[in-house]
């Protein structure tokens, strides 16, 4: 990677997953921004990474380093993204890339502005069997998309005792299930099909409308196997539940439902593309399995190998057929992408990871999502609608 650095802000479930997969990659971690100075040093010495940062300001200042990488609370993906790209850093972004379209298109323009490189961690894309999928359906494969469906439904908020600052709309922003897991769900969508959306209609509910907040913080995921001592009541003001449905440009649907509170559903990611030909379908649990469906013949299993995939996204598998290739490998194969594109120089080439562009697209999605929630009608997706329209 011609000795390209990182350092890595927010020390959570993702900063870690994002440290570990450069480490897998040889990139360079320099170091570390905490919450706090000593969460920073703590973690910087368990991981022998040399450096902390008292503050992000620091950190943006250390000429050291190339890359950034945000993986704090969605509300901090604005200011730090946009003071990085001040200080001339190239970024990587958790998703979502920021609480408002007014923001991610600011963040849009100053990327290109700068010519720094600007992505958005959308990782679910570079899991080999969707990658494959993606080729099959430009490959024609499958014919014209007719529609894709699916979802996304998680159980880690079920109970009412189930805590994390994503419920507070001051810190995750005024989307909660959609901005979290459906523009994983959205993206990945129109990565796979090439399609925009025209409109969209959609319907929210929040099933638990108080919950505890417990006085300490708590990791991503951690309250499922910790119990709070002591807890304040909230009420919840963002949605548990999403129904979507999409109309894409040229005619095609789409029907999406999201989820935080589905019992045994953990990270249960999942869409199926129906075509004029055939139809793909992968889940993310089984996520060595591409299922593909015909009228007039047996329908296949594809098991992942890249022996068996297209050429072009062949050297994205990185293990042989029957080793299984997993979440931490999509982190791998994302910054493999982003660091080999800066490395080479060449920035007038067609970007091939998720661009700042395409975390602006769904924000513009979210909040058309939003707009028709409230006002219980179609609404057309207006690529700049956050110059006229955006609320935020
Ligand atoms: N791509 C994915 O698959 C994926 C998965 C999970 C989360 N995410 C995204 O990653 C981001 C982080 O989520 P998480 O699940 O890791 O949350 P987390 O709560 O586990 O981690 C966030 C960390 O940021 C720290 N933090 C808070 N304020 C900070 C500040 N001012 N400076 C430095 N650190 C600060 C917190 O103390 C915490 O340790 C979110 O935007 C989320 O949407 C992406």
């Amino acid at each position: 990677m011609d000795g390209l650095r990182a350092a890595v802000a927010g020390l959570g479930f993702m900063g870690f997953t994002h440290v570990e997969a450069l480490r897998r990659l040889g990139v360079e971690v320099v170091g570390l921004l905490g919450s706090t100075p000593e969460k920073g040093q703590a973690a910087a010495q368990s991981l022998g990474i040399p450096h902390f940062y008292e503050d992000f300001g620091e950190l943006v200042a250390d000429p050291t380093v190339d890359v950034v990488h945000i993986c704090t609370p969605n509300y901090l993906h604005y200011p730090m993204a946009k003071a990085a790209l001040e200080r001339g850093k190239h970024v990587i972004c958790e998703k979502p890339l920021a609480t408002s379209s007014r923001q991610s298109l600011e963040l849009v323009q100053l990327a290109q502005k700068t010519g720094l490189v600007a992505a958005v961690n959308y990782n679910l894309r570079y899991y080999p069997l969707c990658l494959e999928a993606r080729a099959r359906v430009q490959a024609g494969e499958i014919g014209q998309v007719r529609f894709i469906h699916g979802g996304y439904l998680q159980d880690w908020l079920f109970f009412a005792t189930d805590w994390n600052w994503r419920l507070d709309p001051a810190l995750g922003g005024k989307w909660r299930a959609v901005a979290d897991i459906g523009t994983h769900w959205l993206d990945m969508a129109l990565w796979l099909t090439g399609l925009r959306v025209a409109a969209v209609i959609a319907d929210f509910a929040t099933f638990i409308p108080t919950r505890l907040k417990p006085r300490r913080s708590v990791d991503t995921f951690a309250g499922k196997v910790t119990a709070p001592e002591e807890a304040e009541e909230v009420q919840v003001q963002t949605e548990d539940y999403a129904a979507i449905l999409l109309a894409f440009e040229g005619g095609a649907r789409g029907v999406l439902t999201l989820s935080q509170i589905s019992a045994g559903r953990k990270n249960h990611f999942w869409w199926e593309l129906n075509g004029s030909q055939a139809s793909l379908s992968w889940d993310q649990e089984h996520p060595n399995e591409l299922w593909i469906g015909y009228r007039d013949r047996p329908n296949e299993l594809l098991i992942k190998d890249p022996a068996l995939m297209h050429p072009a996204v062949r050297p994205l598998a990185g293990y042989p057929g029957g080793h299984a290739e997993g979440y931490p490998d999509t982190f791998l194969q994302l910054y493999k992408a982003v660091y080999s594109y800066i490395a080479d120089g060449d920035f007038s080439r067609p970007r091939p990871f998720p661009t700042f562009e395409d975390g602006h697209r769904q924000m513009v999605l979210c909040e058309a999502i939003w707009k028709s929630v409230r006002q219980k009608r179609w609404v057309e997706v207006r690529e700049r609608l956050c110059e006229k329209d955006a609320h935020d």
